[in-house]
């Protein structure tokens, strides 16, 4: 009932204003991939003028595969987390000798890539296959803890599953890459983590957090 609201809604308001961002032009499960390691720890407006530079000397995943190591690290300067570039290449020369090249499309053997954890290989799954994965990140937590009224520990290890559960059972039929992308978008649009722009939100009537005034209060995270 809600949850179909929820999905809908923020599907539309999505497609109605999506920011126009350079890995939203490619469906290139490869170009889908640099672009979400980029965003795990950094900015979106950090990230476009690295994820141009990157593709443009790295075009396909036999560029990157033949590159000197120091020549990938060279591109990441300034992004920091220099284990993310390094196992992305990794990565990337698994999938040329293990996959023929080609990114593979299921969850088993994705997850066996370096550094491709739950929220990645959910991200290219759905965004570059369309697959009715789900890709939940701190962003997409808060989202759903508040509008569903979720309680839990974001830190606790066991939250993470509810939340991919739930985030599971919201994707419309046939939208996963548009649905997840609009998780995020939302997230760091409107439902942001200090002063949500509850005004302007298009879930707000139903949403269980404001109704309890409760939106500055959650998601619940407690010091490790
Ligand atoms: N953060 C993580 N993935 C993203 C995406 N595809 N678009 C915008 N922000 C993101």
């Amino acid at each position: 009932p809600h949850r179909e609201y929820f999905a809908e809604r923020l599907l539309a308001w999505y497609r109605r204003g999506k920011r126009d961002l350079p890995w939203r032009r490619s469906r290139d499960p490869y170009h889908i991939w640099v672009s979400e390691v980029m965003l795990q720890q950094t900015r979106v407006e950090t990230v476009i003028p690295y994820y141009h530079r990157f593709l443009e000397r790295f075009p396909t995943i036999d560029a990157l595969a033949a590159a000197p190591e120091e020549e990938v690290l060279k591109l990441w300067e300034g992004l920091g987390y220099y284990s993310r570039a390094r196992n992305l290449q990794s990565a990337v020369r698994e999938v040329k000798e293990r996959y023929g090249g080609v990114v593979p499309d299921t969850k088993e053997d994705i997850a066996t890539l370096k550094g491709v954890g739950p929220y990645t290989s959910g991200a290219i799954l759905s965004i570059a296959y369309n697959k009715p994965e789900p890709a939940v990140d701190g962003n997409v937590m808060r989202v759903l803890a508040r509008f569903f009224l979720i309680e839990e520990d974001i830190m606790k290890p066991g939250t993470r599953t509810v939340m991919e559960k739930l985030a599971r059972s919201l994707i419309p039929d046939g939208e996963a890459g548009d649905f997840n992308q609009a998780l995020m978008e939302f997230g760091a649009l409107v439902c942001s983590p200090r002063s949500p722009q509850c005004l302007t939100c298009p879930v707000m009537e139903r949403c269980a957090a404001r109704h309890e005034g409760r939106e500055d209060d959650l998601p619940v995270k407690k010091k490790a």
